[in-house]
């Protein structure tokens, strides 16, 4: 974020006009729960002596509905603020753009924790400054919305009139955890996520999650987030990657990309762990800054990339990305059916050591391409490859043709067959993919072409479905090359994009003649007379 763009959400951060009611007055101070009648009005209780003249007022501490208190002091805005008020999941991550109540939402997520004796919270920011402003914001809303809490500046610390705490620091270096060591609680917020480096904060801070009264408290990890930062690529895998915004998903490595289980000797072994959530934010979900369109006049006068991520909360865009217009609302469908009918090919770029990125493809009788299945294997033999990929796809019906890596012809292992005949005698057919010179362009013009929305149907010529999550992972997130932008930089994760570009290559069309693979054991052979596929 640049300076400006900081000064500018400082200047903002002051408390809304819209909470100004006063507490007592408001009848949404209803007292909730069962039983006891709670007091609306302080009580002053005056206690007379027959000996005393003067008699000081004794203010007992009223007490309040917590729940009912900041409803008046704390109306989450609709949409997503209040989705990541009232999520459920163990972590969730509440992302996007910049201005969008973010960071006002999770000071206001702990509040009803507080009213419970045992509630234990931790909320961190990156370094000491940052946190400054967090806790004045804190000290803004915290005690009109729990009468009575106190803030003590050795501890740093919320307490509430019931006991619940809510510690408030910072965790700048990774050594800086040892603050934390022993500890536990049972609530815990990263406001600004994406300014830690490495997943490594988040993930130790997860091993002081835990309560002695974790069923009735709940366990949770909170984190806010503008896209961009030094962490943008680990918090994109952890939280954006695996699925779609808004949905829930089953917890995975962020490394392997598998889904994190309970341990060995666990009654539950080999179990999901637990849940994950991403909600998107974006400027116009919050009426208190966009209203003015003062804001948003600022962040429009920005670069395209920063703009894009801090407008729109668009964690695709990278500075230098080789497919920015890749857009997930446009790009990315759910999954469905294929029809029967409509022609299906695969592609594939092998790497043993590596990885191996496998891609199939359908085209529609409008003639748009659907990706519908990927596969992202590593320490595959070409010949368990082969089984692997026909399993996969035993319900698919015809495969018409496949197209593969053309160097896996020349490539023979020791002696032997190639890889490439290894597969085609296990009845995995292929064909060898254009190495051509020129080749690479061509063939990253060609996805341009179809990523680009037609003007008439208003859709583009390639889409993905939702299943295919490392390909629509890969495909933004490729840098270009920055000594030839006409390609994308190769040293880049892109076995992936390779098998798409293989497979957009061959120009598949809707209406393609049956490939007979058998007849093609080695060497290039056309299968479609008109463009020399
Ligand atoms: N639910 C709300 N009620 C009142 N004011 C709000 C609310 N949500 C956001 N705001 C106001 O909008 C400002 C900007 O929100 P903030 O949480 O700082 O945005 P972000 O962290 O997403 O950049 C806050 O300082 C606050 O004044
Ligand atoms: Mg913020």
């Amino acid at each position: 974020m640049s300076k400006d763009v900081k000064k500018q959400l400082q200047l903002n951060a002051s408390l809304p006009s819209g909470s100004k009611k006063p507490l007592r007055k408001s009848k949404n101070l209803k007292p909730k729960g069962s039983g006891h009648t709670q007091k609306l009005t302080e009580t002053v209780e005056v206690v007379a002596t027959p000996k005393v003249e003067t008699v000081p007022a004794q203010v007992k501490a009223p007490e309040y509905d917590v729940d009912a208190a900041m409803d008046v002091v704390f109306k989450p805005n609709p949409g997503p603020q209040t989705s990541f008020l009232s999520a459920s999941e163990r972590e969730v991550l509440y992302g996007g753009a910049a201005g969008g109540g973010k960071s006002y939402a999770m000071l206001a997520d702990p509040l009803h924790g507080l009213n419970d004796p045992n509630f234990s919270g931790l909320l961190v920011r990156h370094t000491t400054e940052e946190l400054r402003e967090l806790i004045q914001k804190s000290q803004e809303l915290y005690p009109r919305a729990v009468p009575g809490i106190k803030w003590s500046e050795r501890k740093s610390q919320w307490i509430s009139p019931r006991g619940g705490r809510l510690w408030m620091s910072y965790l700048d270096k990774d050594t800086d955890v040892t603050r934390y060591q022993g500890q536990a609680f049972n609530w815990i917020g990263f406001d600004e996520l994406t300014q830690w480096t490495s997943p490594y904060a988040w993930g130790y801070m997860r091993s002081r999650l835990r309560s002695a009264h974790a069923s009735e408290l709940g366990l949770y990890m909170r984190a806010t987030t503008n896209p961009g930062g030094a962490g943008h690529a680990w918090v994109k895998k952890m939280f954006i990657d695996p699925e779609r915004a808004g949905k829930a998903f089953w917890a995975t490595d962020i490394d392997s990309g598998e889904t994190i289980t309970f341990p060995k000797g666990h009654s539950k072994e080999g179990e999901p762990l637990f849940k994950r959530r991403f909600i998107p934010a974006s400027l116009f979900d919050n009426p208190y800054l966009s209203d003015s369109g003062d804001y948003e006049a600022m962040l429009l006068s920005l670069p395209e990339h920063q703009r894009k991520q801090l407008l729109e909360g668009n964690w695709d865009i990278n500075e230098g990305a080789a497919f920015p217009e890749f857009d997930r609302k446009v790009h990315v469908v759910d999954a469905f059916e294929i029809p029967d009918s409509w022609a299906k090919f695969r592609a594939c770029d092998y790497g043993y050591g590596s990885y191996t990125g496998v891609l199939w493809f359908a085209v529609a009788p409008d003639e748009q391409v659907i990706v519908y299945r990927e596969m992202y294997v590593s320490k595959v033999t070409a010949s368990d490859l082969a089984d692997l990929i026909l399993e996969a796809e035993s319900k698919d019906g015809t495969m018409r043709y496949g197209v593969l890596d053309s160097s896996l012809w020349h490539n023979r292992g020791d002696t032997g067959p190639s890889l490439a005949e290894q597969m085609n005698q296990k009845g995995c057919r292929w064909r060898p993919s254009d190495r051509s010179r020129g080749s690479r362009v061509a063939g990253k013009n060609e996805i341009h072409r179809r990523l680009k929305v037609d003007e008439f149907t208003e859709k583009p010529q390639l889409v993905f479905m939702d299943n295919c999550t490392n390909t629509i992972a890969q495909i933004p997130s490729i840098p270009l090359d920055k000594k030839n932008p006409e390609d994308v930089d190769t040293h880049a994760e892109d076995h992936l994009y390779d098998a798409l570009r293989y497979g957009i290559m061959t120009r598949p069309r809707s209406s393609i003649w049956d490939y007979n693979p058998a007849k093609q054991r080695t060497g290039f052979q056309a299968s479609d007379p008109s463009f020399g596929y």
